[in-house]
């Protein structure tokens, strides 16, 4: 029980047995334990506490089983916030980072928009739009209610007050609104995907991940249903699987929008589609 930091660190990392478990080691050491990572290059020599200690074996044992370590620690860092998550919600991928890059390049830094983003989970597009762009009014809605908790919990964090939460199935909750961009990253993996079974995804909700045999049953319902909920020149912007940017594409020119285009990740895949509607209220 009287292990250093380094010795500790040592035999974690040979316990997670994984590419990245000296990162991970470090961050429960962090998080969990209180001891920053530069205090653990600078202090290798410490001993924890037997609180500590404790504290540690139980995350790590969690991480061996194959907790994801965003909801050990009950946190994930996204744009530049570090968001509280639960099993409740989807842990914030850097990818969808995209998304809010993407949408922020057609918001004028000074505009006062209306903006919808669909299926907020843990409130991570929602609240980076808020953050970068004060003058617009964000709304965020979610099928989960206890997704909308931690999201509200975040922008409280954040200290965000330029959004507000709705719940209920898309666009139902904002019916009678009108928009000038609409965001959605919506659940797009198709149920019997095998990537279902690997890394964090067994853990996350179902809800959040997978829709229908071809994951497109939620993109096939937004697309068309949020024409109308556009002002005339708004934007939708969705994320979406890597394999499936022609038939998004495809989906939203069947909807009337034009201006389409497809983005890439951080990882060269096509991720991010989205258009723009010329006329108003257009079906
Ligand atoms: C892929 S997650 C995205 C979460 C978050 N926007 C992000 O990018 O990290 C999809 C979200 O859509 C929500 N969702 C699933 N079905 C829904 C529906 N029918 N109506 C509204 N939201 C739904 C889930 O609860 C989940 O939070």
């Amino acid at each position: 029980m009287t292990a250093t930091l380094f010795e500790l660190l040592t035999e974690a990392q040979s316990k997670l047995s994984k590419p990245d478990a000296r990162r991970e080691s470090e961050l429960i050491l962090a998080e969990i334990c209180g001891i920053s990572r530069s205090q653990q290059l600078i202090h290798p020599d410490q001993v924890l506490s037997q609180n500590q200690r404790q504290q540690f074996d139980s995350a790590l044992k969690r991480r061996i089983a194959g907790e994801p370590l965003a909801y050990i620690t009950g946190s994930r860092g996204f744009w530049d916030m570090d968001l509280k998550v639960s099993p409740e919600v989807l842990i914030p991928r850097p990818d969808t980072e995209c998304l809010v890059e993407h949408a922020l390049a057609r918001i004028p830094v000074d505009a006062s928009w209306q903006i919808a983003d669909l299926g907020t989970g843990s409130g991570a597009i929602a609240l980076a739009l808020a953050r970068e762009r004060p003058q617009c009014e964000i709304i965020a809605t979610d099928l989960s209610m206890a997704a909308l908790v931690i999201a509200e919990e975040n922008a409280r964090l954040q200290d965000t007050k330029n959004i507000s939460f709705a719940a209920g199935p898309w666009l139902q909750p904002i019916k009678n609104r009108l928009f000038e961009m609409i965001v959605c990253n919506p659940p797009y993996i198709p149920a019997d995907d095998p990537h279902l079974k690997q890394g964090d995804l067994p853990a996350e909700p179902e809800h959040a991940l997978i829709s229908g045999s071809d994951g497109l049953d939620a993109l096939r319902q937004i697309i068309p249903d949020s024409v109308t909920h556009l002002k005339a020149g708004g934007f939708l912007l969705l994320e979406h699987g890597f394999d499936q940017a022609s038939e998004v594409t495809r989906l939203m020119q069947l909807a009337g929008y034009c201006e389409i285009f497809t983005e890439k990740d951080y990882g060269s895949n096509d991720r991010v589609t989205g258009g723009e509607i010329q006329e108003k209220g257009r079906s």
